[in-house]
């Protein structure tokens, strides 16, 4: 195993804290999956960041016990699909989830979308706060919740999320969103922070910056998400990539250059707008 670099953390707002970078763990399924996920730890990842709809959370869980990390030290993160809200199917849902991952406490669990159409996120949200009582839960949030799904949450139950996951990249930077979660001591993390393989790595603007700083493109568009104060989660199947987009913390851009990569705004990369799509 080589010396891994320690990854900075962020303080949450209810006491715990998650750490600057995370590994996304969408489509790591199988022996691959799970040696994927030992990779990233042996490399220094702490944050795994699945979902019962990945359908790896076996891998994820085997992926950590097979680490030479201790448990305590891993920040693992899962999510209630939306066929689940409801209370008592939330309270099932994450029995499932936890018997998967085969651990015996989670330090995120999220509500995966908030299907405003089928209005039950709010009902599901309660019964995240009870799993946070009994203490198989550190923390809890949400994720493509927009500014009013967040209102409503705050103002019907009195427990603000710790975290908000949603789509950020530069294509994408979210700024009215970033700026909700500022006021309201709501941790933001980036799905698809690297716009899932798109061109924004190859663009002049990023390419330039990664030469004057002598590092990759992929490194400078995940250091403007540590700027910005977000959470990436880069999925990455490969040990090097891994090594690569964990390694953030040795430069710094300046204003500008952080400006011009939030002016690569186009939009979102497909149709996931909270407000109308919906995922079960
Ligand atoms: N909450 C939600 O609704 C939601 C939605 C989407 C995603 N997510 C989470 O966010 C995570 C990340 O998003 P994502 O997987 O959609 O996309 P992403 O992390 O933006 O991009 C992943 C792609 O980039 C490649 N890549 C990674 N590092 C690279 C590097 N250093 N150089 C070149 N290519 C690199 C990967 O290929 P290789 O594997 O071959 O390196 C993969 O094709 C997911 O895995 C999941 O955990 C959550």
């Amino acid at each position: 195993m080589t010396e891994s670099p320690s990854v900075p953390t962020i303080p949450l707002n209810d006491g715990h804290s998650i750490p600057a970078v995370g590994l996304g763990t969408y489509g790591l399924n199988g022996a691959d999956g799970t040696a994927a996920v030992v990779s990233a730890i042996d490399s220094g990842y702490r944050l795994l960041d699945t979902a019962l709809n990945y359908k790896n959370e076996r891998e994820v869980g085997e992926g950590v016990r097979a680490a030479s990390v201790d448990r305590a030290d891993l920040f693992v993160t899962t999510k209630l699909p939306g066929r689940h809200h409801g209370y008592d199917e939330t309270l099932a849902s994450f029995d499932e989830s936890l018997a998967g991952l085969g651990l015996d406490y989670v330090d995120l669990y999220l509500i995966h979308w908030p299907n405003p159409r089928v209005d039950k996120y709010v009902d599901a949200w309660r019964a995240m706060v009870e799993l946070r009582r009994r203490g198989v839960v550190r923390s809890i949030g949400v994720s493509n919740f927009t500014t009013a799904h967040l209102d409503r949450l705050i103002a019907e139950t009195d427990a603000a999320p710790a975290v908000n996951q949603i789509e950020l990249h530069p294509r994408f930077p979210q700024a009215a969103m970033r700026d909700y979660h500022a006021k309201h001591g709501i941790v933001t993390e980036s799905w698809s922070p690297l716009a899932k393989g798109s061109d924004v790595t190859s663009t002049p603007v990023v390419t330039a910056i990664a030469n004057r700083l002598g590092v990759t493109p992929t490194q400078v568009v995940l250091r403007w998400h540590v700027e910005l104060g977000a959470v990436p989660i880069p999925k990455s199947a490969d040990a090097s990539r891994q090594r690569e987009n964990l390694d953030v913390f040795g430069f710094a851009l300046t204003a500008d250059d952080v400006a011009a990569i939030s002016a690569l705004e186009s939009g979102r990369l497909w149709d996931a707008d909270p407000d109308t799509h919906e995922e079960f």
